[in-house]
């Protein structure tokens, strides 16, 4: 099989879908990689390391993007590199299902069967595959990194002869991947931390990270997820008393990490203007969730804002903004949702359509929308 490396065409996109482990890996499947000069530049991975691990660097796009049987992309191609595709290729990344309808009908016009990592199933076996817990881990550390960075202010308890400077308050909302790896980098960098979820069952994740659980009581039966361990949409009641506990929490804390997110929906609301006002000059509220509308209606994409002495950063694609990391455990998951289709005697490759893995991600099969997710939406 031919598999093509492109350059992301999307702009502030650092990523690269392949490492040079992930190239040697698909070579010695009996697969011929082609890398599009430059992938690798903004994860500090050179042509040379590519060539090395056994790629084929090519200078532009064109022939090497229409003879491939598979393309391994960080994000949705654009309607304009979907062109280049031929017929029957796979598309692998992370393609955005919830957005941009008339772009995935850009793609599926060109006719290739597409796969959006994002939606891998949340089951023990595709742990490996799974680029929303490899990106969001790091987004998570990052976002407590970023916070640290623009608090004028130490993170820590110091005690010095001249005095004692108090330890920074970190309250994280939303303990999923991303919250817990920002409670346990606040934790590491001194902050005294709480956290706050939806679901009940996080309670022991944060608690077992050293951080305070504060959480509404609900009285709903499924602790507040779904079947999938996600979070559910809440009732209005609990919206209400979840929006004074928290009002009362935030005016306490100096960096808020907002990370809460519902799947396929807009992000909740959850800091409001007025507890934003209620946070001291100087603090810091960082909004992972900007690119679904935000937890905090201050923040915006790609800025950090300031209202009334506290700024509000929210930067877009924050994995990326660790590009090395986030592409190398990109790559390692696009690695191990392939690597099971090639036949380990022939190396033929086959795609299992039965797979929980190919079904729960498929967005298209030869060009047909067949995604339950964007059912209706053909
Ligand atoms: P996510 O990115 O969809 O959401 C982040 C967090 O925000 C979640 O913990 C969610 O409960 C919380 N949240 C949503 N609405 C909220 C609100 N109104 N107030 C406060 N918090 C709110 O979730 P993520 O990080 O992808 O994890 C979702 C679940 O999947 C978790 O249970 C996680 O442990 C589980 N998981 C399972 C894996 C596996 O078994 N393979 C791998 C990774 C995660």
């Amino acid at each position: 099989m031919k598999i093509f490396v492109p350059v992301e065409q999307v702009a502030g996109e650092p990523r690269v879908a392949a490492s040079p482990d992930t190239i040697k890996k698909f070579t010695a499947l009996g697969n011929a990689v082609s890398v599009e000069t430059g992938a690798g530049k903004g994860a500090h991975v050179s042509d040379a390391a590519f060539s090395e691990a056994g790629a084929k660097i090519v200078k532009t796009k064109t022939q090497a993007a229409k003879e491939a049987d598979i393309i391994l992309k960080v994000v949705r191609p654009t309607p304009e590199e979907a062109k280049g595709y031929k017929k029957g290729a796979v598309v692998v990344g992370i393609l955005d299902p919830y957005s941009d309808l008339d772009g995935l009908k850009a793609l599926s016009k060109s006719g290739v069967s597409a796969f959006a990592m994002e939606l891998m199933p949340r089951i023990t076996r595709a742990q490996s595959m799974d680029v929303l817990s490899s990106q969001s881990n790091l987004a998570g550390y990052k976002a407590v990194v970023d916070a640290a960075a623009e608090f004028d202010r130490a993170m820590p308890m110091m005690m010095t002869a001249a005095g004692t400077i108090a330890p920074a308050r970190v309250f994280v909302m939303g303990a999923g991947v991303a919250g817990l790896q920002a409670i346990a980098t606040a934790r590491r960098l001194g902050a005294i931390v709480s956290a706050t979820d939806v679901r009940a069952v996080a309670a022991e994740q944060v608690e077992s990270l050293g951080a305070s659980f504060v959480m509404v009581e609900s009285d709903d039966e499924d602790g507040g997820q779904t079947a999938g361990g996600y979070a559910k949409e809440m009732s209005d009641d609990y919206k209400k008393r979840q929006a004074e506990l928290v009002a009362k929490t935030i005016a306490k804390q100096d960096i808020v990490i907002c990370t809460a997110l519902i799947p396929g929906r807009p992000a909740p609301t959850l800091v409001s203007k007025e507890m934003v006002e209620s946070m001291k000059p100087g603090s810091i509220v960082v909004d992972l969730a900007v690119e679904r509308g935000g937890n905090c209606p201050l923040s915006k994409p790609g800025e950090i804002v300031e209202h009334k002495g506290v700024k509000i950063m929210g930067h877009l694609n924050v994995a990326g903004r660790i590009p090395v990391d986030a592409s190398k455990l990109y790559a390692k998951n696009l690695l191990n949702f392939l690597e099971p289709m090639f036949d380990g005697e022939s190396g033929k490759f086959n795609i299992d359509w039965e797979d929980e893995t190919v079904t729960g991600t498929a967005l298209m099969r030869d060009g047909k929308i067949i995604h339950p997710v964007l059912s209706g939406k053909e």
